[in-house]
């Protein structure tokens, strides 16, 4: 497989998580804490900046999920491999992904923690692959929209090669 090609480089990253820092932390000023979940494995380096640009009180939680069969030519179902540790019941959450394709993880995820009785939720992904949407989901805060290709980089993969590549790149997986 070739080097992953450019698509969105570290500094268009830097630039726009700031953004969507200041953004998050206006919309919950005055809200209290609040809770990051990260969606693990790849929302890892997203979480990190993220957080740590955020000028409200948070604190982070992770949960884990994975879909049925191989991660690029799934079916849509979803299996939950770790819950979140923390209680969340009553308290704003925000769940952090790293891309959003299908939907089908975000929407099984919004059920997951609804069940704990959070006071809100609602969703951030840095990559948004609008024309895969599968299932109508909302996105409240969406870094950069994507064309239908698969991407690897800042905490995303491809059989968990690339995941720790600066940047944002595009591989062909039948390479
Ligand atoms: P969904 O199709 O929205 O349920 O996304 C399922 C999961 O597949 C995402 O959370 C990612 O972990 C993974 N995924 C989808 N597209 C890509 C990609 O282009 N690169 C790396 N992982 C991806
Ligand atoms: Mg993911």
């Amino acid at each position: 497989m070739d080097k992953p090609a450019l698509l969105i480089s570290e500094e268009d990253i830097r630039k726009r998580v700031a953004e969507l820092a200041e953004q998050i932390s206006s919309d919950y000023a005055d809200k209290g804490d609040l809770v990051l979940i990260g969606v693990l494995k790849g929302s890892f380096i997203f979480l990190a900046d993220l957080s740590r640009r955020l000028t409200i009180p948070r604190t982070i939680e992770f949960i884990a999920v994975s879909s049925y069969g191989h991660a690029s030519a799934h079916t849509g179902a979803v299996r939950l491999v770790m819950d979140v540790r923390g209680n969340i019941e009553n308290r704003h959450v925000l769940i952090v992904e790293d891309i959003v394709d299908t939907g089908h993880t975000l929407k099984y995820l919004i059920g997951v923690l609804e069940s704990h009785r959070p006071a809100s939720i609602r969703a951030c992904t840095l990559l948004h692959k609008a024309e895969a949407a599968e299932v109508d989901v909302s996105i409240d805060y969406v870094g950069f929209g994507i064309g239908n290709e698969w991407v690897v980089g800042y905490g995303l993969d491809f059989a968990e090669r690339d995941r720790t590549l600066p940047y944002i790149g595009t591989v062909t997986p039948d390479d």
